[in-house]
């Protein structure tokens, strides 16, 4: 029996209960109402307003500059729009690697002005009692693994992460570190596919991979790659599903000849 079929409003628990039944979990990004009620009526299981919104809707080349205010009006946008899946939020850079309690107010302030469901932080050990204390506050929380996007300047780019012994070994313990303070699911993010599958096994909480196999419990994309929104975007882990910037530009392209040609407006759409 699929849960997600069963399933009228997702929970948490639905999350854990997919991993234990072996269903695979879906999730897409969305930041804003629109296109949030679409990915909701077509059933994904979870709707992540991720950081990326800083790349995808604001044109920045990373996802630091993103603010706290900026999350939040994203995230009430996509929340009125939600019936079934369950909302995720990133807090972004900076409103949680300092002091622990600061971390905690940022997570209640996103949880007061939006009506998410559940937060994404990127990070392990060194995020620890930050982790811990969002979710002793009954805030359940996702982690996130791997290619830590708010962690660029580190890496120095977006290549393949944990390829060595070392990372690998602290991906891992950092995995097993989050899986015991409570997180709900883990997102592993541009990983070997092997190791992915390590980590998917030893834990009891779903993986959600991006870039990272088949092996991990779920998968999530960011909706823009998905629907092929930016054509100079395309890496390896992608599947378009549709080339929608090649379409926007064919019915943009229509519409400046028709309104040149003064074919639009016609009769039947004036008043
Ligand atoms: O910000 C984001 O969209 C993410 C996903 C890619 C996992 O963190």
């Amino acid at each position: 029996m699929s849960i997600h079929k069963e399933v009228k409003k997702v929970t948490v628990n639905n999350i854990l209960e997919m991993k234990a039944a072996g269903e695979k979990i879906s999730v897409l990004t969305a930041y804003d109402y629109t296109t949030a009620s679409i990915l909701d009526a077509a059933g994904v299981d979870i709707i992540l307003v991720g950081d990326s919104a800083a790349n995808v809707m604001a044109g920045y080349e990373t996802t630091l500059p993103i603010t706290l205010d900026q999350m939040i009006y994203h995230a009430a946008s996509v929340s009125r729009a939600i019936k079934r899946a369950l909302l995720v939020v990133d807090l972004p850079f900076g409103s949680y690697q300092g002091n622990p309690y600061d971390a905690l107010s940022a997570a209640i302030r996103v949880m007061k002005e939006t009506g998410a469901h559940a937060l994404k932080l990127e990070g392990g050990v060194e995020i620890k009692e930050a982790v811990k204390l969002i979710i002793d506050a009954g805030i359940p929380v996702m982690g996130h693994l791997g290619l830590m996007p708010q962690s660029i300047n580190t890496y120095g780019g977006y290549g393949l992460r944990a390829t060595g012994v070392h990372e690998a070994h602290k991906l891992n313990t950092d995995a097993q570190l989050l899986h015991e303070l409570g997180c709900f699911a883990v997102v592993l993010e541009k990983i070997p596919a092997k190791l992915a599958k390590e980590v998917t096994d030893h834990l009891r909480i779903p993986t959600i991979g991006i870039g990272a196999g088949s092996a991990t419990d779920g998968q999530v994309l960011v909706i823009h790659d998905l629907l092929g929104l930016n054509k100079h975007f395309k890496p390896k882990f992608v599947r378009q599903y549709l080339q929608l910037d090649q379409l926007i530009t064919s019915a943009v392209q229509q519409y400046i000849t028709d309104v040149k040609s003064v074919d639009f407006p016609n009769d039947n759409e004036q008043y």
